[in-house]
């Protein structure tokens, strides 16, 4: 069944491929692609699809939803975009933080997701408590992204994401990266989580987590053997990602 998108103006679709454009220039210079994932996948994951609240609206610029514990660091993205959004008023801050995120896959190797506009900003910050504790194992990762309405294999494709970027102690307590090349988009986080321990880079109990639930596990082995399968489906469900709600 096909998806109905809004319909946006033909103006609108340009201003998009413009906004596109100076993204890739943004995250190129400032090598800022992790943080911009973290930022698009933090501004969708809070949606909740029994109540229909929280989700990629726009609203992580407020400082209410800036001050969420899970959203440390995320002021910085927030702030490193302010100079492009101000050249398209007309973008909604929902569209435009999702476009950074499909952006920041794209320039660092990653698959293409599509992108479709026509998300409305809402006033209204969700309330804290809806992302994942990366101190916790599958029971609370399907919890969490049962809640978006996601499923299993879109839990093990996501989690990919941290192909790229690090953890900071000053933000989230944890420290280092993932793989010895955070800011490439490849498979070497299943690789690496399946390889074990590594002195210098980090696995988090909910990457962990991954290896030992029976479901979850598969999926690991298959992207961590063909980067094509992983990129198929880490791109169908960044993209639901991006559209709940
Ligand atoms: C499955 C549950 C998840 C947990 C528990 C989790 C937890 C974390 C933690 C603790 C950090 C470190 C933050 C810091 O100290 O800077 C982090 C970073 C990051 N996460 Fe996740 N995450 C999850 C899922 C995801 C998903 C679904 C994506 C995107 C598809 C994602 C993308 C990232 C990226 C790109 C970074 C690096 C940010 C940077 O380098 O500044 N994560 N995550």
């Amino acid at each position: 069944m096909g998806k109905c998108y809004p319909t946006v103006s033909e103006e609108y679709q340009k201003t998009v491929e413009k906004c596109k454009r100076k993204l890739r220039g943004l995250i190129a210079e400032k090598n800022c692609a992790p943080l911009m994932l973290r930022l698009a996948w933090h501004s969708a994951g809070t949606f909740d699809v029994k109540t229909r609240t929280g989700g990629p609206f726009g609203t992580m610029k407020t400082p209410e939803e800036l001050s969420h514990k899970a959203n440390t660091g995320l002021d910085i993205a927030v702030r490193l975009l302010e100079p492009i959004k101000a050249q398209f008023p007309t973008i909604s801050y929902a569209d435009f933080y999702q476009l950074a995120g499909v952006v920041a896959v794209e320039v660092t190797g990653g698959p293409e997701v599509p992108f479709h506009p026509g998300r409305e900003d809402k006033p209204k910050p969700p309330p804290e408590g809806r992302l994942p504790d990366a101190t916790k194992g599958s029971d609370h990762l399907r919890d969490v992204f049962y809640t978006m309405g996601l499923c299993d294999q879109d839990i093990v494709a996501l989690s990919g994401g941290h192909t790229l970027g690090r953890c900071h102690k000053e933000r989230s307590g944890f420290e280092g990266p993932w793989t010895t090349n955070p800011l490439i988009f490849d498979n070497s986080y299943f690789k690496e989580l399946l390889s074990g321990e590594k002195e210098g880079l980090i696995q988090l109990p909910s990457d962990k987590a991954l290896l030992t639930d029976p479901v979850f596990r598969p999926l690991v082995e298959k992207y961590a053997a063909v980067e094509d399968a992983f990129f198929a489906d880490y791109a169908e469900a960044h993209l639901k990602l991006s559209e709940l709600g």
